[in-house]
């Protein structure tokens, strides 16, 4: 089933990279584009530079234009002299004087700036900083290159600009979710205002577009092709829209837009980078502490699931039981369920969870129950005493991982936008999004591309939030976390008592 699972989002990937409209360059532009990004020619010839007061003669590949200008032609913020931005708007269009670097001089045309590439003088007959090379250029050369420069602009990933960078998030201003929006636009406000308070990140501010995903699929979906399609940004960060569960990750890929916040279950998507474990892992990782703790592999055990839509969930955890040797393992909807089972592994939200244990209450059997915590959280205090110590928890992080730092960091976020601590866990899982996405865009450096931004994101390693165990990914890693602390609940009380700490959970296939 598992292996079902992942041919089948490999499918979707195949499909979703083959549908992705790339920039249509022509020859002439690709090669402008080369010689621009590696100071490579198209013919054999290499192409020099002349560099410094000095006029010393390198060849061009040493100090490409994307070197100093950058990939995407918007400069570099450190240094003295500054490159300035080579967009074929700045530098050609309209009637009006501008200016760079103290400079001014009139519109460019195409042979002005083979002037200002060749020999380093602007259209005003100024010359240029010695810091910008003199090309050696062959006719073609330059005409390819004048070319690339004026695409240049078009082949940059959206959302960046001189400026700013423009991040996306959905959050629902009405319904059931509107109060955890509010928390989560609540946390990444306060954060985003203290990055652009400092600097921005390499020269540029933050900028959040905050869409409300609507009622339903089709509205949900449609603010989404404003994020993705119609006004694109850079990336997407912790949006909450439950409707777009089966069809967020595909999107995403078409796009080629990174996200990095909750994914859907079973996601699987190179573009979505989850801070925290997914509902799977962390009923793993209660799978694991009961087959250590509790010997119950042997045990009759029932996944049992009281939405639908998490049907496909229960049959995978059931098969990854199976595979670690949990000999009578079933999954069950809840509705249909006839109450037995020693053990339980429970998913759902918590009014469900309620039922069960009433219904289980009623019967007199109390089997060993398992659960995630952000799903049941807010019913555990109805827990009957019966299952004192029988009840186990996954919970991402516990107070016990929060440093001093941390814990100062949060309660001051939580005093000034009016937060206490309801939703404590949106609250760390929003930040860590905010934290993981700023971490990496601060390693990719001001030449922003997404492609970049999902390797700096999977080069994350060991990332210390003072609110959780250290967070990480990897090429094949889509999780901050993979696994969950295991937490029981003595009665009366309830008491929270950690019986395991978090652990990587260790996939295991079937021979
Ligand atoms: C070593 C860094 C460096 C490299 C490499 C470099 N430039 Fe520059 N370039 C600069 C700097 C710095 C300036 C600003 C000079 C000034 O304002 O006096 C500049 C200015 C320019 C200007 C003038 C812009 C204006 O507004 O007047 C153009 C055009 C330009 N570069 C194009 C290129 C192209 C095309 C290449 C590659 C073939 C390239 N540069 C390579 C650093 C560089």
């Amino acid at each position: 089933m598992n292996a079902v699972l992942r041919a089948g989002a490999l499918v979707l990937m195949l499909v979703a990279s083959c549908q992705a409209v790339a920039l249509d360059l022509t020859p002439s532009e690709l090669a402008g584009k080369r010689l621009y990004r590696e100071g490579l020619s198209s013919s054999d010839a290499q192409v020099s530079a002349r560099v410094g007061a000095a006029d010393m003669l390198v060849p061009a590949s040493v100090v490409p234009c994307a070197s100093c200008h950058g990939a995407d032609g918007l400069g570099r913020a450190e240094g003295g002299v500054r490159p300035p931005v080579l967009s074929w708007q700045r530098l050609a269009m309209g009637q009006q004087l501008r200016q760079a670097n103290g400079r001014y001089y009139p519109a460019y045309t195409e042979a002005t700036l083979a002037r200002a590439i060749q020999e380093g003088r602007d259209p005003g007959g100024n010359q240029l900083d010695p810091v910008m090379p003199r090309f050696v250029l062959s006719m073609a050369d330059q005409r390819n290159l004048n070319a690339y420069l004026k695409r240049l602009a078009d082949d940059r990933d959206p959302g960046v600009e001189e400026q700013t960078l423009r991040l996306g998030t959905l959050l629902p201003t009405q319904g059931p979710l509107a109060g955890s929006a509010k928390v989560v636009a609540a946390v990444l406000a306060d954060r985003i205002a203290h990055i652009n308070q400092q600097g921005g990140i390499h020269g540029r501010q933050l900028e959040l577009v905050s869409l409300d995903p609507g009622p339903d699929q089709d509205s949900a979906e449609k603010a989404l092709g404003q994020l993705l399609v119609q006004d694109p940004v850079f990336a997407l960060i912790a949006p909450l829209a439950p409707a777009l569960e089966s069809t967020l990750a595909t999107r995403l890929e078409q796009a080629k837009v990174p996200l990095v916040g909750a994914a859907p279950a079973l996601a699987d998507s190179v573009q979505i980078f989850d801070p925290l474990p997914g509902l799977r892992e962390q009923l793993l990782s209660l799978a694991d502490y009961a087959q250590a703790n509790l010997a119950l592999e042997q045990a009759v055990t029932r996944i049992v699931y009281a939405d639908e839509a998490q049907a496909g969930l229960a049959r995978n955890l059931e098969h990854a039981l199976q595979d670690r040797g949990w000999s009578d393992v079933g999954a069950q909807s809840l509705n249909a369920w006839n109450g037995e089972g020693q053990a339980i592994f429970f998913l759902g939200q918590g009014d469900s969870f309620t039922q069960l244990t009433a219904a289980l209450k009623q019967a007199g059997h109390t089997p060993y129950l398992f659960a995630v915590s952000s799903q049941v959280a807010g019913q555990l205090p109805q827990v009957p005493d019966a299952w004192s110590r029988r009840v186990f928890l996954a919970y991402p992080f516990v107070p016990g991982d929060w440093t001093a730092s941390g814990r100062e960091a949060l309660s001051a976020l939580r005093q000034r936008q009016g937060l206490d601590g309801r939703q404590g866990a949106l609250q760390v899982s929003t930040w860590c999004a905010l934290q993981l996405l700023t971490d990496a865009l601060k390693r990719i450096g001001r030449d922003a591309s997404r492609e970049k931004l999902v390797l700096a994101l999977e080069s994350l390693h060991d990332v210390q939030t003072g609110l959780t165990p250290p967070l990480g990914f990897g090429p094949g890693r889509r999780q901050g976390l993979a696994g969950a602390h295991v937490v029981t609940l003595e009665m009366p009380g309830p008491v929270f008592r950690p019986v395991a700490a978090y652990r990587p959970v260790v996939e295991v296939n079937s021979p």
